[in-house]
This record gives structure tokens, sequence and C-alpha cells, in this order.
């Protein structure tokens, strides 16, 4: 069972377009990433998240592929591509590749050819009607930038579905033929060294379509597309980007035979609900809302991503109270979908609330991931459009463009941020690299004390009572070891009794905490917490 490895692992997710640039040209390439696996191998990452990297007209940052057996021209050669895999395998790095097979790009030639000729083999591969749909403008996920789901093609003379942007048609996942080559699109990965697939879109990906709204879900693809993986390559892992509700989650988890992994949304939202308020029962809650999984099920819990903030599953009340604290100027907002900010500028850089935002990603119950840049607190670009304002290039250095790109600026793919408090002449590796009291530094602390924590990827886990509704408490007990976890939400210091933290005669050790390690806590006696602060403790013996 040690064998999943996903279950202790750490996740690190990244744009290659915008991490660093190999050749001078202004866009990041395979080449760059290549020669940075050292950053991320020495944070303590484990697996490493790519973000799109196929051909793509890049419509939707690189979601939109044209062709899904080729790198990018911009970022490299299939050659390029397997000297990364192989080098970041010698540093024990897994890779993940990002796999949006809902919809292609409409320039794919698989569309091309399927909106010229009804008798081509892809036409069956989309979704076509001849009249507009009377739901024609319902179930859009991008309102604001999106106004409909069936868009006219004058070509093919009939309307195709697209549940994104009318530039992305979605595949008809009903049509065997469409499975089959998903299956060889991951077969074909799987044997240039990826260890698995994030599936973008899921609960999409597997929903019928027809002209008179959705059809049932196809759970039952998702243990095709396993079935699959295992023959291929018995450790390979699917991530599910699935923005459902608990109960939901089973479906997707199924008997263990599904998906390894879902990010873990409902935590997520309510996790910055918990950081706006300063209390930790909407953590607990959403916790206690998990349903209960088969061992090899997992969740990916994560902070940020390249995604806006979504709030869409808080009650009104609460997604108010999260959208006043963290994005008061309406251009922190993407229309009524979320919040389009970076977590050090949500948290206004302070370093004692970020380190307990990343404590809590690190400890509780999953997997964590990482966003490119917030290791080291990187901030936003609000000038930029809708999601772009989070995807910024890394900044490496307070040389030229950050130490991004050696390109004149106009150059580069995206502008680096320049100036104010996240500037890359203030926030970069180099000067965090240097600074023993970085957030980079303490970030890499606190992974390698995750590392050595197997209790809070595998262990059982349960809430313990803490009495004061501003601190959080969980332990994770696994092979005979427990681990107690404590989270102080507030900004005031706390004193807490908690029930269960040990046994009169057992031995608390301190494995991590906010800042330097103190002494070991007296169980007899109540634990203090700092303002923000956290304490992760080893007891000895289980509880249960
Ligand atoms: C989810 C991805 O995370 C997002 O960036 C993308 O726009 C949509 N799926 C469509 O592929």
């Amino acid at each position: 069972m040690m064998d999943l490895w996903y279950k202790n692992a750490i996740v690190y997710c990244l744009d290659v377009e915008t991490f660093m640039d190999g050749n001078g040209d202004g866009v990041g390439d395979f080449a760059g990433l290549t020669h940075r696996l050292d950053h991320i191998a020495a944070l303590g990452a484990t697996c490493v998240w790519l973000l799109p990297f196929y051909e793509s007209p890049n419509r939707d940052n690189g979601y939109d592929v044209s062709n899904y057996y080729a790198v990018h021209p911009k970022l490299g050669t299939l050659g390029d591509f397997v000297e990364f895999t192989h080098l970041a395998h010698d540093r024990g790095l897994r890779i993940i590749a990002d796999l949006p097979v809902n919809h292609t790009s409409i320039d794919h030639p698989w569309f091309q050819q399927a909106r010229r000729d009804p008798k081509s083999r892809y036409r069956d591969w989309y979704y076509w009607t001849e009249d507009r749909p009377a739901n024609h403008d319902e179930g859009m996920v991008f309102p604001g930038v999106q106004k409909t789901t069936w868009t006219r093609d004058e070509a093919a003379g009939a309307y195709y579905f697209h549940r994104f942007y009318p530039h992305e048609a979605d595949l008809k996942t009903e049509n065997p033929e469409v499975r089959e080559e998903i299956q060889r699109i991951m077969g074909f990965w799987l044997q240039l060294g990826v260890s698995g697939f994030r599936i973008d879109a899921a609960p999409f990906l597997i929903e019928e379509v027809g002209p008179d709204g959705p059809g049932p879900k196809h759970y039952e693809y998702l243990e095709e597309f396993r079935n699959f993986l295992s023959w291929r390559r018995g450790d390979a892992v699917m991530l599910a980007e699935a923005n459902v509700t608990p109960d939901e989650a089973c479906a997707f988890f199924g008997d263990g035979d599904r998906m390894h992994l879902m990010f873990n949304f409902p935590v997520n939202q309510r996790l910055f609900l918990a950081l706006a308020t300063g209390k930790a029962g909407p953590i607990g809650a959403a916790l206690s809302a998990l349903p209960g999984t088969d061992v090899r099920s997992q969740w990916a819990n994560f902070l940020r991503n390249h995604d806006e903030l979504d709030l869409g599953r808080l009650p009104d009340e609460e997604e108010r109270l999260v959208y006043e604290r963290f994005a008061p100027d309406p251009a922190m907002r993407l229309y009524d979908r979320g919040i389009r900010r970076r977590l050090a500028p949500m948290l206004e850089g302070d370093p004692s609330r970020l380190k307990l935002a990343n404590s809590l990603l690190l400890t509780l119950p999953g997997t964590p991931v990482i966003w490119a840049g917030d290791e080291i607190g990187m901030g936003d670009d609000l000038s930029l459009t809708e999601r772009d304002s989070v995807r910024t290039p890394m900044q490496w250095s307070n040389g030229k463009n950050g130490g991004f790109s050696a390109a004149p600026a106009d150059k580069v793919v995206r502008p680096v941020i320049d100036s104010g408090p996240f500037g890359f002449e203030r926030v970069n590796v180099a000067a965090q690299q240097r600074d023993p009291d970085s957030l980079l530094n303490w970030l890499e602390r606190a992974c390698r004390a995750r590392r050595d924590c197997p209790e809070l990827g595998w262990g059982d886990w349960r809430l313990l009572d803490t009495g004061d509704p501003a601190v959080l408490a969980h332990e994770a007990c696994w092979r005979g070891n427990r681990m107690v976890v404590v989270h102080n939400l507030s900004d005031r210091p706390r004193e807490v009794t908690i029930a269960d933290l040990a046994g009169p005669d057992d031995h608390v050790m301190e494995v991590f905490c906010d800042g330097r390690r103190g002494d070991d806590p007296d169980p007899s006696r109540p634990l203090r917490l700092e303002a923000h602060g956290f304490r992760w403790l080893r007891t000895a013996g289980t509880r249960h």
C-alpha cells in the first residue's frame, strides 16, 4: 500500500509559459523549466502538475488544444519534454500533465473536418443540432464572457455545443471512438514519462449533452480510463477538477476505482471564509461534510491556482463576507464568479497569515498542491484581463524581467510585476534564498516537516474539541502514530485545552510551529498559540 505515492505527495503546479524562459524569446519553455527543476525539488515538492503545454491557439491559456500529440512549439519540442521528464525523475519528481479533453479548440483538425463534412468520421465527435436549442443561454461556465452554450457554425450549417468559450467545442464522450482517442492520448504521454493526468472539467467530460439540456453523467467512463491507465502504468494517477458537492464527489471516487484524487473545492472555499472571519468553524464543518473514502482515494488541497478563487458554493451571506474582506474593489473580482487575486496580496503580505494559510494547506487531510509563485508570496496584476491577473511570470531575481527572460520587456509573454510591494525587486526567489526568515525558506522547512509526517496524508483523522471558536484542532492517526495539529485563526494569542491532546503520561513532541521551535508542550496545561499561530504535535500512541 505504500505504493500509493500520491497519498504523501506535495504537488507543485506551474505553467511552462510563465515559469522560465530558456531561449530568450520572452516565452517560458521546457529548457528553462528543466534548468529550474532544482528550485522545485529544493522546496520539497515531489510532483509537478503542468498546465496544458500542447499545441494551441492559446485563447484559453492552452486549455484550447489543437493537437494533443505535440508540445506547443513556443515551449519546445517533444525532445525537450522527454529531457525534462528524465531530469525531473532524476530528482525524484513525478510529472502530472493537464488533460483538457472535455473540449478541443475549434481550430483542431477534428473540429475543422467535422464542420466541413457531415460525413467526416469526426462529425460525431462533437455535439450538433440544426435548430437553435431553447436552452442555448443556459449552463455557461463563464457567464460575463460567454453568452451561449450553442453557437452556430456557418460551414456546418448547425449549432455546436460548448460548455466553455465558443472557441472550445465539447467532445462527445458518449462516442466510444472519442473515449478510445482520449486513452490513446494518455498512453502517448505515459510513454513519454508522465505519472498521470489532471482531468480538466471532469463533471462536464462525463456528461451527456442533448438539445433539450444536459443528460446523465457517465461515471463509468472514469472506470474505463482508470482501467486503461492501470494497465499501462500501475502507479499512474488521475486528479479530477470537479467542483461538485461532497455527495457527488463519492461518484467521482467510486469504490477507489475511479479518480485517485479530487481537488478539495469544499474545503478551499471555507478555508478562505475562515481566514476572512478569524473563525475555525467553517473549515471544521467542511471537513466533516466530506464523504468517507476508500484508502486509494485522496483529496487534493489547495489555496490558489491559475483560476479565480471560486466562492460559488458558499451561502450568499458568507460569500459576501469573503468578497468584502479579500476583494473590496470590483476590479479584484471576476464578474460574480470569484476573486482574481493571489494569496499574498489577499493577506496583505502579512507573514503570519501567509504561514497560517500554508500550514493549513500542508496539514489538512489530503495532498497539498502549491501554485507556483505562492512559495515566495508573489502578487497579482489587476490591469491584466480575467484570470491573467494571477498568471504573471515567475520572479526569480531582481535582474532584467525578474530573471524570467533575457528578451526585451515588450516581448515577454505577460508583463512581469515590476512595481509596488510585490514587484520583482522586492519579491524574488534569489533574495528569499539568502534570507533565513523568508517565506521561501520557511515553506521549505514546512514541506520537509510535512514529508516527515505521513500520518497527515495517510491517516484517519478526526476533529478535536478546543472549546475556542477561533482554534481548529485535528488528529491524524496512522500505523500506531498520532499527530495533533492546532491552528489559531484569530489575530489574538489563545490558550486552549484540548481534551484529547494526550494521556497524562504521554510525551507530546512539537514537530513544527509558526516560530522557532519552543519547548514540547506539557499536556496537563493549556496549549498556547500566538496570533495566527499553529503547532504540529506528535503524541505517543493512538487514541482510538
Ligand atoms: C478549468 C481550467 O482550470 C480553466 O483554466 C479552463 O479555462 C477551463 N477548465 C476550461 O478548460
